[in-house]
This record gives C-alpha cells, structure tokens and sequence, in this order.
C-alpha cells in the first residue's frame, strides 16, 4: 500500500477532497480535504465503507452507479444532472459533485473520487430560481405590457401585452424573434438599442412607436428597454405603455394652438389695415373739414369792413383768430392720432427713422431721456416685420410711461447675420415673472405673438436694481409662419 500512500500524499496538494476505494468499495486512501469535508480527523477514513460518505438514501444508487461504473471503466461525472449528496460524520449532508476516474496498481485497480461541495452553487441557484419566482410572479399581474426577450428571441410575455397587442396568446409570442413586432421604420433603432450599453439605453430614454395590433388598428406605444438576467442569461425586459391618449391629445392641443395662433396673426393684421383706413378717413374727411374752416375764417376775416364803431372789428378778428388757433391745434391733434393709429414715418422713412422719430416724441411727451442707438440697414422692404418691430417699440415705451417709473431708456437695434436685434432697456423699477406671465399682461402677449408670427422671440427680463429690458430677435427674409394674413394697406394715411 505504499503506492497508496504515495498517492495520497500527492493528493494532500490538491484544493479538493480526494478519496481512494478498492473494488469492494473500502477506503484505502483520503487527503486531508476529504477527511475535513466529512469531518473526520485525519486519518479515521481509511479502512471504513466508502458507504459511510453517501447518506443511507442514495446508497442503494451508489452502489448502483460504481458497479457500472466498473463495467466502462472511464472517467466520469456522478450524479451528472442529479442531485448528488455527501454525508458528514454527524450524519449531516451537503450537496456535492463527485467524479470518478479508475487507477490501476499491481495490488489492482482502485477508483480516485474527487468531491466538491457545491452548496454554495445550489445556494446560488436556489436564489435564482427564487428571485425569478418572484419577479414572475409580479410581473405576471402587472397591468403594464412586460416583454422580455434574450438575443432577440421573446422568453416571456404578460397577458397585459396579449391585451394590448391583441395578439392569440401568451405562448403564440414566445420564442419568436423580437423585431418580427417591431414595425420597419424603427428596426434601426431597435436593433442599434439592442446593441448599446445599458447606460446608452438609459439614456436615450423610452422609444415612441407607432405600432399596429393584431386587429390592424394602428396605435401609439411607448417601449422602455431595461437589461436584465431571465433563466440566468443576459436579457432585455420591455415595458410596453399605450399612450394613444397622450399622443391624441398632444396633437389636438398643438392644432388648437396653432389655429389660435393663425387667429391672432389674423386679428393682428386686421388691426393694423382697421387703423389705417380709421387713420385715412380722420385725415381725408376731418383734415379736410379743418382745412376748409381755416381758409374760411381767413376769408372772412378778408372781407370784413374796416374801421367800424365800438371796436366790434377787433372783437371779431380776435375770436376769428383764436378759432384759427385752436383749428392748428386741432390739426396737432389730429395728426398724433393719425400717427399712433398709423406709423406714417415707417411707410415713408423707414424703420430706423420711425424709431428714432418714436423715441424723440416719447422724451417730448413723458420728459424720460430716451437714447437711440441704430445700426445697420433698414428692414424698408418688409412692411410687415417693420411694422411689428414698430409696435414693440410703441408698445414698450408705452409700458415704460405707465408702469417703469424710469428717468432713462435706452433703445438699442441692429442687424447681425439676417437677424434683427432689438432692446430697450429701461431704469425702472423692473418686472416680475408674475408680472410678465399674468393672463391679463395682454401688451406683453401681444408683443411675443407679434415677434412669433416671423419665428422671432420677445423676452422680458431684469427686475429690481436693474429695471427691464426688453429683448427682440427676429428672423429677416424667409417666409412668415402663416398664410392667414392679409397684406396690410400701404397707403399713406
Ligand atoms: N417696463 C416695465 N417696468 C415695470 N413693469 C412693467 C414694465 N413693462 C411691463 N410691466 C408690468 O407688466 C405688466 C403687463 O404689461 P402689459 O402686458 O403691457 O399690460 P398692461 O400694460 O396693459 O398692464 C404691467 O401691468 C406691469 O406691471
Ligand atoms: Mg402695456
């Protein structure tokens, strides 16, 4: 037996429990792992049953198991795909994988067992297996659509995803292909997901797909792709949400918003060519009148006899001459009215005068220093942007007067790369969002919609210390955001 013993101690090197058994099944050699895995000391295996390491109910299997084995006599796996157990010496058991390879020696051939405690493994498994249970279990129920596919072949599908794809069943979905229910236009994108890391997944965040059920009924569907492990394999689980509704009402609430916002560029429009027939009828009919009456109280004036008595003369040349006054007032009158209904100087001047000109009659009326400063050429040809641009300004200003409180405006326009640029800032007490969003700051909205209607934007910004600033941009040349607009009249009023 000292080949035995050799034997042995070269065993003792070894991470596993190695036993050695002669033919009739008696332990002739054991390494120290072994005897510890058991719980023997070292030494008490030899000698005793190899019976004694296998619990009394797989015994008779054992047995079983090593007389064939001696009818093949090759190396193999024990309890291959069964559960295989060791027993202890307290009787206790742990659950092992256990080989067997034949070793021929002149006293004749003795069986080398290696066993491995594998209860950390089934431990593992158990887990698993456990933890799947679970996860089924709560997805099975879940009212969500749950898909869950490995390589692109479905392994799992709720019945919430049979409800929502109206599809025969739940096992008429598993095992096929993944992208056979993804429609064509978004093949690309499916399988580029499929491919990224789960942190670009992530972040690309859920995928909006138009989809078609089982009756041929198209429907909005939003997929959300997470990795996990199904059946211990690396796998993708789908969340599949209908947002039919959602999509429904997005699309209906921006038609209303666009339909509100052709209104308003209509309205705008109807406005300025209102004003301006209003502006032409006060300056044809009541211009007119005026005219008439001034030349007339000069005639009369012509034709009366001269010195009469009781300075009656006198008496009548001052009141013809005080009429004479107040109808040149009423002309100053009548042309401001003409002008603020109708921004005369930009038919005639241009944008950059108009704005000057606006700024010059804004300080003579309210005493606040305005300051222009205009760069670049004049927008003249684009009577409706120019126009736009001049009621911003008038509005503004006219926002400084009634609610700033400021000594100072500063007014300040350029074009930069097909861009107008507008600001007018003012010293004021500012403005606060609140101020700025209230449903009734009608002046405000009015001035965005304005700029809207060319693609250009109005923003108000600057409260306390700093006062407000008004800021335009606004797109030049290309087409304007509606149709529904008329040309506005050209005519000078
Ligand atoms: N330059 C400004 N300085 C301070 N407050 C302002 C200024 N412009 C606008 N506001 C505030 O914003 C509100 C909304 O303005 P607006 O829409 O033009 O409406 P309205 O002028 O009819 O009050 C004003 O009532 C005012 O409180
Ligand atoms: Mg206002």
């Amino acid at each position: 037996m000292t080949e035995i013993h050799e034997l042995t101690n070269v065993f003792e090197y070894l991470p596993d429990a190695v036993v050695l058994t002669d033919r009739r099944g008696v332990i002739s050699g054991a390494n120290g792992q072994a005897a510890a895995l058991f719980g023997y000391d070292p030494g008490e295996l030899e000698g005793r049953e190899i019976d004694c390491l296998v619990p009394e109910r797989l015994r008779e299997l054992h047995r079983g198991d090593r007389s064939r084995y001696y009818g093949s006599m090759s190396v193999r796996a024990m309890g291959g795909g069964r559960d295989f157990a060791g027993r202890r010496k307290d009787g206790s058991e742990f659950p092992a994988d256990i080989s067997l390879s034949p070793f021929e020696t002149p006293g004749g051939t003795i069986i080398i067992s290696v066993i491995r405690d594998v209860t950390e493994r089934v431990n593992l498994e158990e887990a698993r297996r456990e933890s799947e249970e679970r996860y089924r279990a709560l997805v099975d129920l879940s009212p969500e659509a749950i898909v869950v596919h490995a390589n692109g072949i479905i392994v799992y599908v709720n019945e919430a995803t049979v409800q929502l794809l109206l599809a025969p069943s739940r096992p008429a979905l598993i095992g096929r292909s993944f992208l056979d229910f993804v429609p064509p236009a978004y093949t690309e994108e499916v399988i580029r997901r499929m491919q990224a890391s789960p942190s670009e997944v992530q972040k690309a965040g859920p995928l909006l797909v138009k989809a078609t059920r089982g009756d041929g009924q198209e429907f909005f569907l939003e997929a959300i792709a997470s990795r996990i492990t199904y059946g211990g394999q690396p796998a993708a689980q789908v969340i599949l949400r209908d947002i039919s509704d959602r999509v429904r009402a997005y699309e209906e609430l921006r038609a209303s918003r666009e339909q509100l916002r052709r209104l308003s560029t209509h309205l705008q429009s109807v406005r300025e060519s209102e004003r301006g027939a209003i502006a032409r009828e006060i300056h044809d009919e009541l211009g007119g009148a005026l005219t008439a009456l001034k030349f007339d109280i000069a005639s009369f004036e012509e034709v009366l006899p001269q010195g009469d008595a009781g300075g009656l003369r006198d008496t009548i040349v001052e009141k013809l001459e005080s009429m004479s006054a107040l109808i040149d007032s009423t002309v100053q009158t009548m042309r401001r009215i003409i002008t603020q209904l109708r921004p005369v100087l930009l038919d005639s001047l241009g944008l950059n005068a108009a704005i000057e000109w606006l700024a010059e009659d804004f300080q003579n009326r309210t005493g606040i220093a305005c300051e222009t400063r205009i760069q670049g050429e004049d927008i003249l040809s684009d009577h409706d942007r120019a126009t736009a641009v001049y009621r911003i300004v008038q509005e503004t200003l006219t926002n400084v007067a009634r609610h700033a409180g400021a000594t100072r405006v500063e007014i300040a326009m350029g074009i930069h790369e097909g861009t107008l640029r507008l600001s007018v800032h003012d010293n004021g007490k500012g403005v606060t969002d609140e101020q700025i969003r209230a449903p009734g700051s009608f002046g405000i909205m009015g001035m965005k919609e304005r700029a809207l209607i060319f693609g250009g934007e109005v923003t108000l910004g600057g409260s306390g210390e700093g006062g407000t600033t008004v800021s335009l941009t606004l797109p030049l040349g290309g087409r304007r955001e509606s149709s529904a607009t008329e040309t506005t009249d050209h005519r000078r009023a």
